[in-house]
């Protein structure tokens, strides 16, 4: 059984590209292995700082998953600051991570080449946080010696750095401390159009929410951008918006005739789309009154990760004693 981790930065409000890029291929890989997802809050407190926005973010996106079908019994389920361990063994990674490796991480690196390039000082409020970023993920995947963590290829670099850090480790003590992890990259959230046919992103503002009311939702399809080519006439679905958001929701047979009407002409930009929002509807309408039932009662949510955060706790423990014995520490 191979053992899956990944974390989860609660920095927006969950969209249809976190479900189709994040959530479902996560969940769908975890099945019958041994996995452990977390709520990665020290990570988000790179971005956010108001701390009213971070704690509606946290339950909103912790809602989401369980919403989604993440089951506690099957999955560890905690958050990253109940886990104290975490913080321990990034102190002992750090003294272990060459800072030349961490000057080339991608996210440090292109907040320096802004800085240049807009003639700032290179190191302009960049945080330590920014450019501790990877040392934290490495305890994060290492402290549980996970085999596989499944990531969007943003965060490539980063499992690639713990898997660094983790050999350094290993042949400093001449022993197997750590498992080398290994990225899973997850169905690239760039090729989920937003509403505005570029990726969904909070950044962009062109979002579809999961569990928004249904008139937003709906509203949200209505306005996808299409091209102006008149009903009558032929279109190419490959380039559609609409229909590369459909393709993830219509039964096959409906993708296979909506495919033909988009070839032959005389498709409706109006009906598919209205096809689509409730397609969307229907698919999350179990989750949503799920969703809605844990933002309401948020010391059930509480209760869900204090149950997996000893249950993470107990494996941490166990990681960081032997390591500290290995190292002289205990
Ligand atoms: N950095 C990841 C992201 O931005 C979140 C994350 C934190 C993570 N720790 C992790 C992912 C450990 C995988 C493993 O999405």
């Amino acid at each position: 059984m191979k053992r899956i981790l990944t974390g989860i930065k609660p920095t927006g409000t969950p969209h249809i590209g976190n479900y189709l890029g994040a959530i479902q291929p996560a969940l769908g890989l975890a099945k019958g292995q041994s996995a452990l997802f977390f709520i990665a809050d020290y990570h988000a407190l790179t971005a956010v700082k108001d701390p009213n926005k971070f704690r509606e973010l946290s339950l909103q996106v912790t809602a989401a998953w369980l919403a989604c079908g993440l089951n506690p019994e099957d999955v560890i389920f905690y958050r990253q600051s109940d886990i104290p361990q975490i913080f321990e063994l990034y102190w002992i990674l750090s003294c272990f991570a060459p800072k030349g490796l961490l000057n080339r991480a991608h996210a440090y690196k292109s907040l320096v080449d802004a800085n240049r390039e807009s003639g700032r000082h290179d190191d302009d409020t960049i945080n330590m946080g920014i450019f501790n970023y990877p040392v934290l993920m490495a305890a994060d995947i290492l402290l549980f010696g996970a085999d596989q963590v499944p990531v969007g290829s943003d965060q490539k670099q980063h499992v690639e750095i713990a898997r660094d850090i983790a050999d350094s480790v290993n042949h400093a003590y001449q022993k197997q401390l750590f498992v080398l992890p290994e990225p899973i990259i997850q169905k690239d959230q760039a090729l989920i159009p937003g509403i505005d046919g570029r990726k969904m992103s909070k950044n962009y503002d062109n979002v579809i929410p999961l569990f928004a009311d249904e008139k937003t939702i709906r509203k949200r399809v209505m306005q996808i951008q299409t091209d102006s080519i008149p009903m009558a006439d032929p279109k190419d679905y490959r380039v559609c918006n609409v229909f590369h958001l459909y393709q993830h929701f219509a039964s096959e047979e409906a993708i296979a005739t909506r495919k033909a009407q988009y070839s032959q002409g005389g498709l409706g930009y109006g009906e598919i789309k209205k096809e689509l929002a409730e397609l969307i509807l229907a698919h999350f309408s179990a989750c949503r009154s799920t969703y809605d039932s844990y933002i309401n009662a948020p010391q059930q949510i509480e209760a869900i990760l204090e149950e997996g955060a000893k249950k993470a706790r107990q494996i941490a423990s166990g990681t960081l004693s032997e390591l500290k014995q290995c190292m002289g520490l205990l």
